[in-house]
């Protein structure tokens, strides 16, 4: 099935915009410790936002930028991707001055040709504190990046971001390329040049409102008054203001990480108002024509707005461009935002943060007639053949993927059944006759009970037609109720090489990404043709987590020799395929809806690779090779090998 044109012509992406929450300018304070060791590092924690910016991108002899959208007024950037027309542009300031930058930047590193880039959408307000420069930026780097194949991980996206943002008179610091993030709040460390991040626990679920103040706001004027006060503080306005991103930031920094654990979104909401009052008082002396900021100043103390939130506080370089509100509950979030377009015209969104994102929920698809097992499944489901586990005793399939989600902390499980079949699972999962229960020693009383508490957790939906795996997941889109969940094959088994298993290695390696999640593994260059193909660039040390460029069901050796090759520190170049388990976010099932609407499908069926590659253009995706092995049941041979296999564990290793 061909799902790629040969070589790519057009690629899509969307960069969202972040919102800081706390720590506001500590990130550029923090790279004058370089030069004077007193200053203390920055730290600020932020969060993506559903906002953002989407362009389609194609290969080009020059560097042009073009949108048919108002806010350019049928302006358009095209330049030869030449070192003095780029910096020229750069340096002019405007919108067209970032992407000159970063195309500036890029040309001086790398030897590459031009893009077109041609933005389709943008709900991102500008110059409001919400980074869609730094957006801009990191939609230029990763477009290069991909377009020509440059093997950076999102850090050297971000890298290149500022290093281009910092060709243009715009002096935005280190943590606005974190838009290269989810919505999760990110802890951010600014020390020198060095920046670390690591993504944070939630105790609770946050409801953030963010309202454009309609007024404006210069940080170019802000951020270079501040600068003043650094790197030698020469008097106590500039102590004060040195005072406020060190100490002062990392004590409010330190309080915040714990009341986002505990989930005490009132506690925060108070810390906000401190961190805005300590703002106004230490910070805003050294450039009160900016940061005076009446229009913010009169929406935080809107006696109206009080009952709706726990707190409030500017955003950004602050100034006159944004407010943030961290309000009680969903209910009062609406409230708050029909007052401020109604009351005050401006325009509002939201930002929920929800805690952990952990998946509770796992779907199975088992509604497939199994045709290559034929004439077994005449008799019986493929997930019901047997298999020998580790514990010795003889299970069907579903058993065995049944016990590892509930190890992995899954509580409900969703069965896609044909409407036929939910009978057999039903009677599989009840309680066996007082008479052969008899018949059963101790040991295997309690696993039989087992059974029936796995039982419960299960809910069938019906795939009335079988019209394909993709068709079979999106069955189960009511029942994933906008949360993660895990996606199993059922004509698959797991053994993990660790302690953990499998699913709950994915599991944990969604919290730390929060991104749409494949499960892959290596596999010889001949037998691509059999599978779905990730290639991508590794984000860890470990070669564990793939940032995904291109997914790519069942290629050609040809095609996967040419473009799918993997290149890794530890291995030289390998191939990795689908390893059957999956995280799936909201995003998924919307493609799914998309596609099954418009009757999208690839080889006569609505395709999950499909729905897939859509969400990776849109929001990223992750490959992540667990610590484990897949063994298929889907086909005579393999199966034969799995059930010699599976289950040994002693000799697993040697006999894989
Ligand atoms: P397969 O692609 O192996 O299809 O499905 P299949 O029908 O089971 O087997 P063959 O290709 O005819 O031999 C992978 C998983 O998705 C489920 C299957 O039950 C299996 O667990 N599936 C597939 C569905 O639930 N519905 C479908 O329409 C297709």
């Amino acid at each position: 099935m061909e799902m790629y044109p040969k070589k790519r012509k057009v690629l899509k992406f969307f960069v969202p915009g972040r919102l800081c929450l706390l720590g506001e300018h500590s990130d550029w304070a923090g790279m004058h410790r370089m030069v004077n060791a007193d200053v203390l590092p920055g730290y600020a924690i932020v969060s993506g936002i559903e906002q953002g910016i989407y362009a389609t991108v194609e290969q080009s002899d020059k560097f042009i930028v073009e949108s048919t959208l108002p806010i350019f007024q049928d302006d358009r950037f095209e330049a030869e991707m030449d070192r003095d027309e780029l910096l020229a542009v750069a340096k002019q300031g405007g919108f067209f001055s970032y992407v000159a930058g970063v195309a500036s930047y890029i040309n001086d590193n790398y030897s590459v040709g031009g893009l077109k880039i041609t933005v389709t959408e943008m709900d991102l307000p500008i110059q409001s504190g919400l980074s869609s420069s730094a957006a801009i930026c990191v939609l230029v780097a990763r477009a290069f990046n991909q377009m020509y194949k440059l093997k950076m991980n999102t850090r050297g996206e971000m890298l290149v971001a500022f290093r281009g943002e910092q060709k243009t008179p715009s002096r935005c610091g280190r943590l606005d390329q974190a838009c290269a993030y989810g919505i999760k709040p990110v802890l951010m460390e600014f020390d020198g040049m060095d920046v670390n991040s690591r993504q944070l626990e939630i105790g609770a679920t946050f409801y953030w409102a963010i309202a454009d103040l309609n007024s404006r706001k210069d940080t170019v004027r802000i951020l270079a008054d501040l600068n003043k006060c650094f790197p030698f503080a020469t008097n106590e306005k500039e102590k004060k203001v040195q005072e406020a991103l060190g100490t002062d930031n990392k004590a409010i920094i330190e309080q915040a990480i714990t009341y986002l654990q505990e989930g005490n979104a009132c506690a925060l909401g108070q810390l906000m108002n401190r961190a805005q009052a300590l703002f106004d008082e230490k910070v805003a002396p050294a450039c009160p024509e900016e940061l005076r900021a009446p229009v913010l100043h009169s929406v935080l103390q809107d006696e109206n707005i009080r009952p709706w939130i726990y707190g409030a506080k500017g955003v950004g370089s602050q100034g006159d461009g944004t407010v943030q509100f961290l309000c009680r509950d969903a209910g009062s979030r609406e409230k708050l935002m029909d007052y401020l377009q109604h009351e005050k015209g401006m325009r509002s969104f939201s930002l929920t943060l929800k805690p952990g994102q952990s998946v509770r929920k796992a779907i199975i698809p088992v509604a497939g007639f199994g045709t290559r097992l034929y004439p077994a499944t005449k008799g019986i489901k493929k997930d019901f053949l047997p298999l020998i586990d580790r514990d010795g005793n003889i299970k069907p399939a579903i058993l065995i993927l049944l016990e590892q989600l509930e190890e992995a902390g899954i509580e409900q499980v969703c069965l896609v059944v044909g409407e036929e079949e939910q009978e057999a699972y039903e009677q599989f999962f009840r309680a066996l006759p007082e008479e052969h229960m008899q018949k059963l020693n101790d040991e295997k009383r309690g696993y039989e009970e087992k059974i029936v508490r796995l039982g419960k957790k299960i809910t069938y939906v019906h795939q009335q037609e079988r019209l394909g795996f993709g068709h079979a997941v999106f069955q189960c889109r009511s029942f994933t109720e906008n949360e993660p969940v895990l996606l199993l094959l059922g004509d698959m088994v797991y053994q993990s090489f660790s302690e953990t298993n499998c699913s709950k290695q994915l599991v944990q390696a969604f919290e730390q990404c929060g991104k749409t999640l494949v499960g892959i593994h290596e596999v010889p260059e001949n037998e691509v043709m059999h599978y779905g193909i990730l290639y991508g660039q590794w984000e860890n040390e470990e070669e564990t987590l793939l940032k995904t460029d291109l997914i790519y069901e069942k290629p050609t050796r040809d095609y996967a020799r040419e473009y799918l090759r993997v290149e890794s520190a530890k291995k030289g170049t390998q191939y990795y395929a689908v390893f059957g388990q999956y995280v799936l976010t909201p995003a998924v099932f919307a493609e799914l809806e998309n596609n099954i609407r418009n009757n999208y499908m690839t080889g006569g069926e609505f395709q999950l690779t499909d729905a897939l590659d859509q969400v990776r253009e849109k929001y990223g995706l992750y490959g992540y090779k667990p610590n484990g092995k897949s063994f298929d049941l889907g086909l005579p041979e393999a199966y034969r090998q799995t059930m010699w296999v599976f289950g040994r564990e002693q000799t697993l290793t040697t006999l894989c």
